[in-house]
């Protein structure tokens, strides 16, 4: 029998071109930077099919032969640099029109599966619109999301369950490694992730907002441990995690109406509360405060992890002190190496900032650290809250308030004013949403949208990219102070060059 082929399929628009909207001519096509580095490594084990949703035919606004004259253009130059795709499908209707290319199984899968033996089982689909990955579920692949195109725009509407990429090449990565887990370094599922931290093991986890390193918060050798592979000065506190309320009353027993309230609100999700520990909380976990900080993560990994473990899961994020937290797991082993901790593969993370730690042992509840959660929702449930950010605060009562942190290693400027032109190569910028610049040296736009949600999805990984170029300096543009963008500016401000 011959071995049944494995493939990956593609959408065209968002995942290897920019969306520009219903492309009808050769000169709107613009291929993402890393689209032919990726491709040339996955056909290496996979057969490679591009799927294109041209409802803009069906629409009337291109005509069959336009869309066919982009494919074919893109085909070139893709086989002009090596690339072999197998097959194009298009399907040209309006997505009101339940067309059968969609149901009740993807017809590309099905076709390819019929023409070319490919194994749907084995096979993957990369696309920016939730529709991709349930076109993969449902005819039994996998589904991958990537934020490029209008990734961050539906970001919303995908269930939690999905992986997501920051773009193609990350997503790649993940479809590739999946085959050689076996013996490779030290990734590892939830399952043995568990028994490992029962162990005293330490285990690097995706969260919603970041990768978090993770130790039990009752066994103080294993937490020690954090500090010394993290390089974190021990006054810094880190955050208990946990599955449920059942673990909140084995840190705490001071949960007021204020806390139920929020965590009705907002947990399982991106927001830290402060309260007053239990005793037997150790030490080593709280700085040697009277209070803990705990925090019930929505990522379903994360969830899983401490609910195998069965105790709460001490965490900092899983970067050295002072550098550009992990949104992914690749980030985490390009920082902390390959030892002394296991890691879980979750995809990157959606919020891509650090939760929002909020005080509740004051009389007002104390803004700790701006977050994933915006500041106005926490106003809605509880009223007005304070905000500690003034660094001259006496013995600093969150070191998350520390004047520099999250630091790449090229000076970072923040501005405030509109961008500026820029004419030296050797100077990296970072836009918020829609601005246009003519730039000599690379750019990164956290949103295509001035949506501040999906600039604090990009932005970790944005300054990665940089940082990685041997620029001689990077300049940001600070965001409108609302929603995520307090939290994005705070990141932007404590990155910002101190010299
Ligand atoms: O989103 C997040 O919060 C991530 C993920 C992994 O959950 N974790 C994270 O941890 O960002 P870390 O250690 O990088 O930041 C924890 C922040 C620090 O600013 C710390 O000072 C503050 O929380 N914190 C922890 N315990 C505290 C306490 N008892 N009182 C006041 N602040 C505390
Ligand atoms: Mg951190």
């Amino acid at each position: 029998m011959p071995i049944p082929k494995k493939a990956v399929f593609l959408d065209r628009d968002g995942t290897i071109i920019q969306d520009s909207g219903y492309i009808g001519t050769t000169d709107k096509v613009e291929m993402f930077n890393n689209t032919i580095e990726t491709l040339l490594r996955l056909q290496k084990e996979y057969e490679l099919f591009i799927v294109t949703n041209q409802s803009g035919i069906g629409k009337g606004l291109i005509t069959e032969e336009e869309a066919e004259n982009v494919n074919n253009y893109i085909d070139k130059i893709l086989k002009d640099s090596g690339v072999n795709i197998k097959e194009w499908y298009t399907c040209p209707h309006k997505t009101e029109d339940n067309c059968k290319c969609k149901k009740p199984q993807p017809f590309f899968i099905e076709k390819a599966a019929k023409d070319f033996g490919i194994d749907p089982a084995a096979s993957w689909v990369i696309g920016d619109h939730p529709h991709d990955v349930d076109f993969a579920a449902n005819a039994g692949a996998k589904g991958l999301y990537v934020l490029t195109g209008h990734g961050g725009k539906h970001l919303k509407e995908l269930p939690a369950d999905v992986e997501i990429f920051h773009n193609i090449s990350e997503a790649a990565d993940r479809i590739l490694s999946k085959n050689k887990t076996k013996g490779n370094n030290n990734y590892c599922n939830i399952k043995d992730g568990a028994e490992y931290l029962k162990n005293g093991g330490l285990v690097a986890f995706p969260t919603e907002t970041v990768y978090g390193l993770g130790a039990d918060v009752f066994c103080p050798d294993a937490v020690e441990n954090i500090f010394a592979l993290k390089k974190r000065p021990h006054f810094d506190p880190l955050i208990s995690h946990i599955s449920s309320i059942n673990m909140l009353q084995m840190l705490t027993d001071t949960v007021d109406e204020r806390a139920q309230k929020l965590i009705k609100a907002f947990w399982p999700g991106p927001l830290t509360l402060v309260f007053p520990k239990k005793e037997s909380v150790p030490d080593i976990v709280t700085g040697g405060n009277p209070t803990v900080a705990v925090r019930m993560p929505s990522h379903p990994t994360a969830l899983a992890l401490i609910e195998k473990a069965n105790t709460p899961i001490a965490a900092p994020s899983a970067n050295s002190f002072g550098k550009t937290s992990p949104t992914t797991s690749k980030h985490v082993i390009e920082q902390l190496g390959t030892e002394g901790y296991k890691i879980i593969e979750g995809g990157a993370c959606r919020v891509g900032v650090e939760s929002t730690v909020l005080s509740l042992v004051h009389k007002t509840p104390m803004l700790l650290r701006p977050g994933g959660l915006a500041v106005e929702e926490i106003e809605k449930i509880i009223g007005k809250i304070d905000t500690a950010n003034k660094p001259q605060l006496k013995n600093l009562e969150s070191p998350g308030l520390l004047a520099s942190h999250y630091a790449p290693s090229t000076p970072l400027y923040l501005i405030d004013a509109l961008p500026k032109d820029n004419g030296n190569p050797k100077t990296g910028i970072i836009l918020f949403g829609e601005q246009k610049i003519k730039s000599d040296g690379p750019v990164e736009a956290l949103s295509t949208t001035n949506d501040p949600e999906e600039a604090a999805a990009n932005l970790y990984a944005a300054m990665r990219r940089l940082d990685k170029l041997g620029l001689e300096k990077i300049i940001a543009y600070k965001l409108p102070d609302k929603g995520l963008g307090l939290a994005v500016n705070d990141r932007l401000k404590k990155a910002a060059y101190k010299g």
